[in-house]
């Protein structure tokens, strides 16, 4: 029996993937490579001595889905694959429906017609919403503000009327707060493609001498140094928040929205501050207006996910830091 990783060659999958394999189970990769490098594989190898399958696919064709699920014995789905851009989901709506509603659609209907229904998708903090007071609690009421959270939203809508139409469904929806760092060995990471939208791969190139200075979005955010608070976890974290999810799956049917976050809060300039502390080089920076869409403070309420799937994390943010900077400077260029 094997277990499908969509999306697996990005940054979360990967990590996924090295935490899988390193329990010895089996994993086979689905990836369209949109927004990955297939040097991805040689690195996981080279950490874990083992070699997963990888299809080149993409879950907008039955075909691709249809032919993975009939070449493997697929006895559960972590489904990472989807665009994520937030302000690109903006300027290309239909592209973001199509890609990660559409193609989500036909990957549970080819699950469901193969009798695999176990499923932990990749949700995001982002369904909380602008009207939510942190920490962020699962109960509270969803919203979205740009077309990358709406997808996030209806595909949490479709699981649970699909678990609500078959109880044989077990559907687990992890809601990621801000995913950061790297594997310890620095041989995977994060590697966006142009320009970084976030904010630790921006102040990583930053270091490493790929951009020039980072801009603060607004000082003027009622926080206590007036920078936007976000809750930062360590990717490393979050894949093993994976593999407990999957390995309840077994015994919690219907489908469970769960936050996987640490429940701190940590504002831009103390990010730069650990940054600078960690890699010894200066982080100039700017202050310049808010960006659009941006609230002050976003952290979780983390405690769902240690009373069901016996999870919390364990790094603290010096190792998501340390970790970021030595996959930065051991890679300047990412994989390329
Ligand atoms: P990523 O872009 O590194 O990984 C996504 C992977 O999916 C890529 O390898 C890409 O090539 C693949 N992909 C995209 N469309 C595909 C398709 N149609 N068919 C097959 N493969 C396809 O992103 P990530 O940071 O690893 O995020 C993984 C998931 O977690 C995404 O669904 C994302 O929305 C979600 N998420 C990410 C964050 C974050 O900050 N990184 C936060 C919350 C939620
Ligand atoms: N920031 C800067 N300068 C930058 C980039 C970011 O000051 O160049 C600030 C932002 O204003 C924010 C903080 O750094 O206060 C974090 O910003 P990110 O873009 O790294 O992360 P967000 O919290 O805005 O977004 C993340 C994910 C989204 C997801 C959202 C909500 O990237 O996919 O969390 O969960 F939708």
């Amino acid at each position: 029996m094997s277990l499908l990783l969509t999306g697996g060659m990005g940054y979360i999958g990967s990590h996924t993937v090295v935490e899988l394999l390193s329990r010895d189970q089996d994993v086979v990769i689905f990836d369209n490579l949109a927004n990955a490098s297939e040097a991805v594989l040689t690195r996981i190898e080279q950490i874990t001595s083992r070699k997963p399958h990888f299809v080149k696919g993409d879950i907008c064709s039955r075909e691709d889905l249809e032919q993975v699920f009939s070449n493997f014995n697929i006895e559960a789905v972590i489904h990472f694959a989807g665009l994520k851009a937030v302000g690109e989901s903006t300027e290309i709506p239909l592209s973001y429906y199509h890609n990660n509603v559409s193609g989500s659609v036909n990957l549970f209907e080819v699950m469901a017609k193969h009798h695999c229904k176990r499923l932990v998708f990749s949700s995001s903090a982002t369904v909380y919403g602008e009207h939510n007071q942190s920490p962020l609690v699962e109960t509270m009421p969803t919203s979205a503000t740009n077309p990358y959270g709406q997808t996030k939203l209806m595909i949490e809508h479709i699981l649970q009327d699909l678990a609500k139409s078959d109880p044989q469904w077990s559907i687990v929806n992890l809601r990621y707060f801000n995913p950061i760092g790297a594997h310890q060995s620095g041989l995977i990471g994060e590697n966006p493609k142009g320009i970084p939208n976030n904010l630790l791969p921006y102040v990583a190139q930053v270091a490493v001498g790929r951009l020039a200075q980072l801009s603060v979005f607004g000082d003027d955010y009622d926080t206590p140094d007036g920078t936007g608070v976000r809750d930062y976890i360590h990717v490393v974290d979050l894949a093993k928040g994976h593999v407990k999810a999957l390995n309840k799956l077994t015994d919690l049917p219907g489908c469970h929205a769960i936050n996987l976050g640490t429940g701190n809060g940590t504002s831009v300039l103390e990010i730069v501050e650990t940054f600078k502390a960690a890699s010894g080089k200066d982080i100039p920076y700017q202050i310049v207006p808010r960006r659009a869409g941006d609230i002050a403070t976003v952290f979780a309420e983390a405690s769902k996910a240690k009373e069901l799937l016996n999870w919390q994390t364990e790094l603290d943010l010096s190792a998501m830091i340390a970790d970021t900077w030595r996959w930065q400077s051991m890679n300047p260029n990412g994989y390329e």
